[in-house]
């Protein structure tokens, strides 16, 4: 199998750091980045190359970056974009700029990154791109409706850019995990805004606690989820000819979150298919 040269964003923790020992362990090259160059030394130490990198950085500083890391080994055949966040907090109480942020990093940082890798895969007609979306992005959940939004606007973006580059070499594929065991959920990273109002406090703060609480209880295991993305990746293991899918449901718990949102959108629309589709005009006006 031929030898591929990774970019992926966020390895400072979670699958961003599994990535970097899986891809090294197969033989490939990695470019791992994150904002905080200093907390990737033991990465350097296995054999990744380090380059400093925010996604919500200006896009001089991306394409700057990206042109970095092409000097490394030449080109870059994957784009992972997996750095993000979750913030919590109820429409009313998250202001403005909080939704800004999530959404600055989740959906526009991604969009900005591969926009600065774009034309090195454009001259190549070659190149892998892959989303960290969520099944969060599947399901709006009270009190995390920042997160849920970054997570389903990045599904949606990924299948407007599959329609927009497939047909000149580029695969993509956006990945839906369920709970994976990583630090997304760690109190020191969730963000969250308590709730002030009576209306909201028990459940504001039921889902931030529980959140919080959960942090290292999750039964997905990282390390196999970034085991199955690069096995879809290089078409080896047991996803050896199947090809690669535009999108991936991850864990047992993502695959029936999306099941169930079919389900019940099916139903909704067979529920209400008469009324809905009574609004042409009618035959000869
Ligand atoms: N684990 C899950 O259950 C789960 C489920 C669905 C989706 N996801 C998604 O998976 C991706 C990776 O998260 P994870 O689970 O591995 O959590 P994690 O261990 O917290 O890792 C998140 C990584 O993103 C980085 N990051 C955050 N903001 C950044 C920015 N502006 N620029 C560059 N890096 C930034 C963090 O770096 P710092 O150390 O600098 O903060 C960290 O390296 C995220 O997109 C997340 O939404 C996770």
């Amino acid at each position: 199998m031929t030898q591929l040269v990774w970019f992926v964003t966020g390895c400072s923790s979670g699958f961003g750091e599994a990535f970097v020992h899986s891809i090294l362990a197969r033989g490939d090259k990695i470019i791992a980045t994150a904002r905080n160059d200093s907390k990737l030394d033991t990465l350097r130490a296995v054999g990744a190359q380090i380059l400093q990198l925010d996604i919500t950085a200006s896009q001089e500083q991306l394409d700057s970056c990206i042109k970095d890391a092409l000097a490394i080994y030449g080109h870059i055949d994957v784009l992972v974009n997996n750095a993000g966040y979750l913030d919590l907090g109820t429409l009313e109480e998250m202001k403005h700029d909080r939704w800004l942020a999530q959404l600055a990093t989740n959906l526009f940082g991604t969009i900005n990154v591969t926009r600065s890798l774009m034309p090195h895969f454009r001259e190549r007609k070659s190149g892998v791109v892959v989303f960290i979306g969520s099944m969060a992005g599947w399901k709006g959940e009270a009190v995390a409706g920042a997160y849920c939004s970054s997570k389903a606007a990045l599904e949606v973006v990924v299948e407007s850019f599959q329609a927009e580059t497939e047909s000149f070499g580029i695969k993509s594929l956006i990945v839906e995990p369920g709970m994976f065991r990583t630090a997304v959920l760690s109190p020191n990273n969730v963000k969250s805004v308590d709730s002030k109002f009576q209306e909201y406090k028990a459940l504001s703060d039921a889902v931030i606690g529980g959140t919080k609480g959960y942090s290292s209880q999750q039964q997905g295991d990282p390390h196999k989820a970034v085991e199955v993305i690069i096995d879809i990746v290089k078409q080896e293991g047991k996803a050896a000819g199947k090809g690669i899918p535009p999108k991936l449901a991850l864990g047992a718990d993502a695959v029936a979150q999306m099941r169930n949102k079919c389900t019940e959108v099916l139903k909704l629309l067979n529920d209400w298919e008469q009324i809905s589709s009574s609004t042409e005009f009618s035959q000869g006006t």
